[in-house]
């Protein structure tokens, strides 16, 4: 019986593997940078979300929007954490629609950044978490155990990974990128290095300004990381002494129970 079931669950496995594997190995080699954020301690680094809203602002917001993502947020503890002043002023660098003016206005912090201003430019907000940077082996998703999903460790790659070549298809160029499934994207290469200035004096390589917006977008994606691991860990805190305290309950409970004057202890 036992025997049957292990059969059929490798079966199922091998079936599930064959289209996961495809599309693990369609991209090439995602790297695995070491982001603060990993870990069950891992936290963002607030400098280095600065670092990557600057390289959005500056490069990516001409195509990319971040439609769900709220102005204000850049000030919240654990993620930019912008002064409240540095966040009024950046809203006003963004024009969004007002569909009760039925016209466009300078945003406010209460604002969303705005959509896509390209068309086929997907909407950043939650693309840190719609990518694996990991896969397999063989679809069974260990290397995701093992190295986390790999959201931004894609997003990253991707980045540093054209190879300079373009084609035309259909009319529109599409840039050879060793890690996009397919081989070929429609987004030319956004960074070449010293695209943007950092203030805190950071080199801005390729690899450094890919590694900050990264980042920055697995925070769009995820703004509550650093909270959820510190509740996460203060709960298992909490668990390990309500272990202690009942085991001693226990132990107590049933002392007169087990050792009833008369028997010998054990
Ligand atoms: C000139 C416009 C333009 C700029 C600037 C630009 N992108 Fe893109 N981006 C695109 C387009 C178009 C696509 C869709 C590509 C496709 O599907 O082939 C895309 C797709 C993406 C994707 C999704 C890839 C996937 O797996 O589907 C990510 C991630 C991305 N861009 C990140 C960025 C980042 C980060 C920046 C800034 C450093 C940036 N882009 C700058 C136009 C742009």
């Amino acid at each position: 019986m036992i025997r049957k079931i292990t059969l059929s669950a490798i079966a199922a496995l091998g079936i599930l593997s064959g289209p996961a594997m495809a599309a693990g190995e369609a991209g090439g080699h995602v790297t695995d940078f070491d982001f603060s954020f990993e870990g069950p301690f891992g936290s963002y680094d607030q400098m280095q979300l600065q670092r990557g809203l600057q390289v959005y602002t500056e490069i990516c917001s001409a195509c990319h929007g971040l439609q769900y993502v709220p102005i204000r947020t850049l000030g919240d503890e654990g993620g930019p954490h912008l002064p409240e002043d540095q966040v009024r002023a950046y809203a006003q660098f963004w024009e969004v629609y007002d569909s009760e003016l039925e016209d466009f206005r300078t945003a406010t912090p209460t604002d969303h950044f705005p959509r896509s201003s390209l068309e086929n430019a997907p909407d950043l907000s939650l693309m840190a978490k719609a990518r694996a940077g990991f896969h397999g082996p063989y679809g069974l998703g260990i290397n995701q155990l093992l190295k986390g999903m790999g959201g931004p460790e894609y997003i990253a790659s991707l980045l540093i990974s054209y190879t300079g070549e373009e084609k035309e298809e259909a009319g529109a160029v599409l840039y050879e990128n060793e890690i996009f499934p397919g081989g070929y994207i429609a987004m030319s290469q956004p960074l070449y290095g010293d695209d943007v200035v950092y203030e805190d004096g950071t080199p801005a390589t390729v690899e450094q300004q890919a590694q900050d917006v990264a980042a920055f977008l697995m925070w769009t994606a995820e703004p509550k990381l650093n909270a959820r691991k510190e509740a996460g860990f203060v709960s298992v805190l909490f668990l390990i002494v309500l272990s202690v305290l009942l085991y001693l309950t226990n132990k107590r409970l049933w002392k007169p129970i087990k050792y009833k004057a008369g028997t010998p202890a054990e």
